[in-house]
């Protein structure tokens, strides 16, 4: 029997597996932008000078779960956290509760600014 010959399917299957990596990443973008993040924390996740900080290092504070649970009532976990207080007092109006229904556009949400 004649070897099947691989060399030719590697390529194919990165090149996929790059496109979908961008084609997830691009979705969630879209999620950050309609859920309205942008317009506090900006397009690149950077921060607006007068109504919300910048996400860059989210994960060094945050997991998934923990983030989960303060986009569901930021006021009463701000409240407890002297940072986010501190973040709150700085901004004026306080992060909102993230109103979406669907839990894997919360969890793409969580991952995308934990990225
Ligand atoms: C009206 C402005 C506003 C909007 C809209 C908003 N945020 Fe915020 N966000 C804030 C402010 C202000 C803080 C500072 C802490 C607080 O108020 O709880 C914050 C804090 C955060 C933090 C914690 C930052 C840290 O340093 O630990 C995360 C993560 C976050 N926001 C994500 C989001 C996401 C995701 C969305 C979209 C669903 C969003 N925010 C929408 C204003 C906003």
């Amino acid at each position: 029997m004649r070897p099947v010959k691989r060399s030719g399917t590697t390529p194919i299957l990165l090149a996929a597996a790059a496109f979908t990596i961008a084609a997830c990443s691009g979705e969630s973008h879209a999620i950050y932008v309609d859920a309205g993040c942008v317009e506090c924390h900006g397009d690149n996740l950077r921060g607006t000078p007068s109504s919300g900080p910048t996400l860059k290092g989210t994960r060094k504070n945050w997991d998934e779960e923990a983030l989960l649970l303060y986009f569901r009532n930021p006021d009463s976990v701000a409240t407890s956290i002297p940072r986010l207080s501190e973040l709150r007092e700085i901004y004026g109006e306080g992060m909102p509760p993230l109103k979406m229904a669907d839990p894997i556009a919360r969890e793409k949400l969580a991952r995308y600014v934990l990225r």
